[in-house]
């Protein structure tokens, strides 16, 4: 078995125990792991890595991922006090509560920029490269397992590189991936990918063997996310933008088998690509980041002929699906770098159809995916902006209400601007759709309240909006010191709503 895992003879030499490999990870050391979502990413050298800063050693180190990961990577070392900085999107509670109390540095970034950031030289030297792999070639190369993420940069830029051979991937998975990196400029040529089931790469990342300082052998699961059942609001924000999709077909405006779509993460999304399994779309292609439940569903059902994608990230049961039909997804699926994942150039070209999730949206149409009452980092922005300012219809959808109703996720400004009134053509909520397509603000803000606002906030909205107008410029009217009342509001007595 382990022959077919490792087939570099020599290599075998540099076996040994995640207690061992976790000691070449020294103080102040910037690390790249691989892993996209809680899918391939290392699990057994973080894990020792973390007991050793129990017992006492002091290693404070900066991690950089492909993004949200497992709690062996993101947990145990946000408990521990091992990850000091990371970057990018993460979704783990410990992380996330470290981040807010300020003892990680977060820089939250477009995923696109990652990778580049470390080709560039702009996080500094990476000093080691963490990575799951389902197999080592003759050659050295590494092949990944459920995710790419920022492997390859990871490893080209690394002095040293530590693989975690996991024997729980299936060995279905080779042949997968997609591996294709660009050149830095001036030299970057366009990126070959016309239609998203394109191959352009190899279906391994190469390494020289001599930077592979430690090999375990670990069989640690990957800890998927469980998704949250189908409820009725997101089952009708699924309804209003597959009837807008049939519109734009009707139009002329969208081929019959629409554009590829990406999807953000989560339960929305999930649904949202759900729904597309009883719409009248055949042949469709998603080009995203995440390969999610709903997606297996759409191959099943024969709706969606390929998925590209940079992880698959499905649920327990999805994990289960996935592996047991291995063979079946990897006809459809192909797992590139999240460099090529989420190109703005590539997005652009195919004129993908983004459909991401808002935590809150203003009257004029800006977005805010991350930070809660603009100061608590939830996860990050992950890909919604690589894809948002490129794609060819960008759609952001939200719950027009959070808290049992006490915070409207329509209000007069954000708290915090992650995507703005430039980039955004649609808004859906559970109340409706807003077309923003060619409006001026004041036209947005009309349709954006009249649409996708909750009946308990429309009044005040629209009374804002007014107010607002009546001051001397006309064009995106504000009120400056009522904007973030609402927000203020709800802080000091637990609800946006006027007692
Ligand atoms: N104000 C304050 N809190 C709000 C809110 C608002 N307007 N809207 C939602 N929330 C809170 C919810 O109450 C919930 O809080 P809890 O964790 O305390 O229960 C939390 O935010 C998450 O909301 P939920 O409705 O469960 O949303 P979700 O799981 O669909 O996630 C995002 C929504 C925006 C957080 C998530 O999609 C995200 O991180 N997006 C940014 C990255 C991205 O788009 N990635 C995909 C690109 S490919």
């Amino acid at each position: 078995m382990l022959n077919n895992r490792l087939r570099r003879e020599e290599l075998k030499s540099k076996i040994m125990s995640a207690d061992d490999a976790a000691m070449l990870i020294k103080d102040g050391m910037i690390v790249a792991t691989s892993g996209f979502t809680p899918s391939g990413y290392p699990k057994a050298v973080p894990l020792a890595l973390a007991k050793r800063a129990q017992e006492g050693d002091k290693v404070e180190i900066t991690i950089i991922t492909g993004a949200s990961v497992g709690d062996e990577l993101d947990g145990a070392l946000s408990r521990t006090g091992v990850m000091v900085r990371r970057y990018p999107y993460q979704t783990n509670k410990y992380s996330r509560n470290s981040i807010n109390d300020g003892s990680i540095m977060y820089q939250d970034m477009h995923l696109s920029h990652v990778p580049q950031f470390i080709d560039y030289g702009f996080f500094g030297k990476i000093d080691i490269a963490l990575v799951e792999a389902l197999t080592i070639t003759e050659d050295g190369g590494i092949i990944p397992t459920t995710s790419v993420g920022v492997m390859p940069q990871a490893i080209n830029n690394a002095d040293k590189v530590i693989v975690e051979i996991n024997t729980s991937q299936p060995m279905e998975l080779e042949g997968v991936h997609d591996i294709y990196v660009t050149e830095k400029p001036p030299h970057r040529k366009p990126i070959p990918i016309t239609h998203p089931g394109d191959r352009i790469g190899t279906h391994y990342i190469p390494c020289n063997p001599e930077k592979i300082a430690a090999i375990v052998i670990t069989d640690i699961t990957d800890k998927v996310r469980p998704l949250a059942p189908i409820d009725e609001n997101s089952r009708k924000i699924s309804g209003y933008i597959i009837d807008f999709l049939e519109h734009e077909v009707k139009m002329g405006r969208l081929p019959k088998n629409l554009l590829p779509l990406q999807s953000g993460v989560g339960s929305v999304a999930n649904a949202v690509l759900g729904g597309l399994v009883d719409s009248k779309f055949e042949n469709m292609t998603c080009y995203t980041e995440v390969i999610q439940d709903s997606m297996f569903d759409l191959i099943d059902a024969g709706r969606v002929t390929v998925a590209s994608g940079t992880s698959f990230t499905p649920s327990e049961d999805g994990l289960k699906r996935l592996l047991s039909n291995m063979k079946h997804y990897a006809k459809h699926c192909i797992l590139r770098p999240m460099e090529i994942s989420n190109h703005p150039e590539v997005a652009r070209r195919l004129g993908v159809i983004a459909m991401n999730t808002a935590i809150e949206v203003d009257i004029y149409g800006h977005v805010n995916s991350t930070n809660i009452m603009g100061s608590r980092m939830m996860n990050g922005i992950g890909g919604s902006g690589d894809f948002t300012r490129n794609a060819y219809l960008s759609i952001f959808t939200t719950v027009s209400t959070a808290k049992n109703g006490d915070i409207s996720s329509i209000v007069p400004m954000v708290s915090h601007v992650d995507h703005t009134e430039h980039d955004i053509e649609v808004i859906v909520t559970e109340q409706g759709i807003a077309d923003l397509r060619g409006t001026s603000p004041r036209e947005r803000a009309r349709k954006i309240i009249k649409n996708c606002a909750h009946p308990d906030y429309k009044d005040m909205l629209m009374d804002y909006l007014e107010r607002a107008e009546k001051g001397k410029y006309k064009h995106e009217p504000h009120l400056l010191t009522e904007a973030l009342s609402w927000h203020v509001r709800f802080l000091e007595t637990g609800t946006m709503k006027i007692k």
